[in-house]
């Protein structure tokens, strides 16, 4: 999609459809309280074309509510449409990254292929008060967002997608800061969906090589540092516990490293990024039900948000360094498959008892772990689709994290408010960590049945060890089951927003 930025009075702007936010001002409640919508925009001309529908009480601005106008009076735009952030309370950034998608998704199928969006603007009777730069992220972010479906393999793909898109800024505004804050923002959309696309990929299309692949190119065009490993290269280094879970399969591991090194930075934090890529999981020996084990296919998302994490960063260079790892494999069963009972060493040295051949994610993991403390990591994140428990109990609203210093966890938690994304914070214990010592070796690669998330974790905590640590289960995100007015079914590319603030707080 092309990007245009103006910053022509709103009425003035020559385009297939303009859409202007509005909030909801009603504070009272009650069947006789009609909704108080309030345009974003001080345009008088579009206040006015827009005065009667709004003076109805049929549009609520309920967030991501539309509705349109055909040839609006006084306006130069052919339509316009208003897209609500909901009650003026929760008319927030992240309310606004959601409306500008519902805009580009309303856009999209109807063979409209370019739009403008009005930058929302806190008009005094509104309530609402957004940072402009803010916003102009968020519009750019979701506007990406929502031009993205998941129908890359149909022959017919139903709705091309919006080829161009118009913000429009208001007078006054400092228009270099919303210039630079728009094109983060398409950094940001562009690489969210750069995962997507690799997360949407099925298993016979995107093997471990062919990411290693994916990741090569992309290192290639933004300008980082890659080096992708296979079978050799794991024996080398003594991965035993990542080499376990790819070698019941016809398709070699791959071991992905990218490695962002800005210019003049020599010492402070390095980070170490590592992610789940298992490009196909059936469980193994340990084999998953047939029902659904197609969605298995999305078992690299941890990996591929990681990747998108890494895209972004080198696009907006923030002066820290930092390492991405990505460990992919795929998990099948077979006559040299790994069984329930082996004993693997993992490349800390730490004996692991295999009890289930399907928590094969924590095995690539715990060895991704020890590598990049070896290249010198002093604060890893981790992300992955480790477990169904994390979706038991936090459905799929809230990613799970787990960490074992606070300092680090504050600065995450700080990302999630700029990045809207939604992680809560689980417990990690000693206690937990008793679930998981083996009779025969170290540690087991399951808990039994209670805690199945957070033993996950506790495995993955006994190769961080005291590295300041952050784990991501994204189990229950990485997958969105239902459309959404502003995002389409399919993929999600959860973390690499997350991921990237937390980057970006380490830098100098
Ligand atoms: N990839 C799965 C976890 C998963 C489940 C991701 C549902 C997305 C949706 C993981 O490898 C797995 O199989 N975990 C097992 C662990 C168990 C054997 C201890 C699980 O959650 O059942
Ligand atoms: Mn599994
Ligand atoms: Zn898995």
């Amino acid at each position: 999609m092309r990007t245009e930025i103006s910053f022509s009075p709103l009425a003035q702007i020559q385009t297939e459809l303009l859409a202007v936010f509005a909030t909801d001002t009603q504070t009272a409640k009650g069947p006789d309280a009609k909704p108080q919508p309030v345009l974003l925009t001080s345009d008088e001309k579009v206040r006015s074309a827009a005065a009667a529908v709004l003076s109805t009480g049929e549009y609520k601005a309920g967030a991501n509510e539309t509705i349109l106008l055909h040839s609006p009076t006084g306006l130069s735009a052919k339509r316009l449409l208003i897209v609500g952030l909901g009650k003026k309370a929760k008319a927030t950034v992240h309310a606004v990254r959601n409306a500008a998608g519902t805009a580009v998704r309303y856009t999209k199928p109807r063979a409209i292929r370019e739009l403008t969006i009005a930058l929302p603007e806190n008009v005094a009777d509104s309530g609402v008060s957004l940072a402009a730069e803010t916003s102009a992220r968020a519009v750019a972010e979701g506007s990406f967002l929502g031009n993205f479906d998941a129908d890359t393999y149909r022959t017919e793909r139903k709705d091309i997608s919006v080829q161009s898109l118009t913000v429009a800024i208001p007078a006054g505004a400092d228009q270099n800061a919303l210039k630079t804050a728009f094109n983060e923002g398409v950094i940001v959309g562009e690489s969210q969906n750069f995962t997507r696309t690799l997360v949407n990929e099925p298993g016979n299309k995107l093997t471990p090589t062919v990411l290693g692949q994916r990741a090569a190119e992309m290192a290639k065009e933004v300008g980082l540092k890659s080096e992708i490993y296979s079978t050799d290269k794991l024996h080398e280094l003594k991965m035993g516990a990542f080499w376990s879970v790819s070698q019941g399969s016809a398709e070699p591991p791959a071991l992905i490293v990218l490695k962002y090194e800005p210019e003049g930075v020599k010492d402070g934090p390095v980070l170490g990024l590592v992610g789940k890529g298992i490009t196909f999981d059936t469980g193994g020996i340990s084999i998953k039900p047939a029902d659904n084990m197609e969605k298995m296919k999305y078992d690299m998302a941890g990996g591929a948000a990681m990747l998108g994490a890494m895209r972004a960063i080198a696009l907006l260079k923030p002066k820290v360094r930092v390492i991405g790892i990505v460990c992919a494999a795929e998990n099948m069963p077979d006559g040299k498959a790994q069984k329930p009972g082996d004993v693997q060493t993992a490349m800390s040295g730490k004996t692991i008892e295999i009890i289930n051949t399907d928590a094969e994610g924590r095995l690539v993991l715990a060895d991704g772990i020890t590598y990049a403390k070896s290249l010198g990591a002093t604060h890893l994140i981790d992300a992955a689709t480790l477990t169904g428990a994390c979706v038991v109990a936090l459905a799929m609203i809230n990613g799970g994290a787990f960490s074992n210093d606070d300092a680090t966890f504050d600065k995450f938690q700080t990302a999630l408010s700029t990045s809207g994304e939604k992680f809560w914070r689980m417990p990690l214990a000693d206690e937990y960590y008793d679930l998981i010592r083996s009779d025969i070796g170290d540690i087991k690669n399951t808990g039994g049945r209670w805690g199945g998330a957070i033993t996950a974790a506790e495995f993955l905590h006994a190769f961080a060890e005291d590295t300041p640590w952050i784990h991501l289960d994204i189990a229950g995100l990485a997958w969105i089951e239902e459309n959404k007015p502003f995002i389409a079914k399919g993929p999600s590319g959860v973390g690499v927003r997350s991921i990237l603030e937390w980057v970006r707080s380490y830098a100098s």
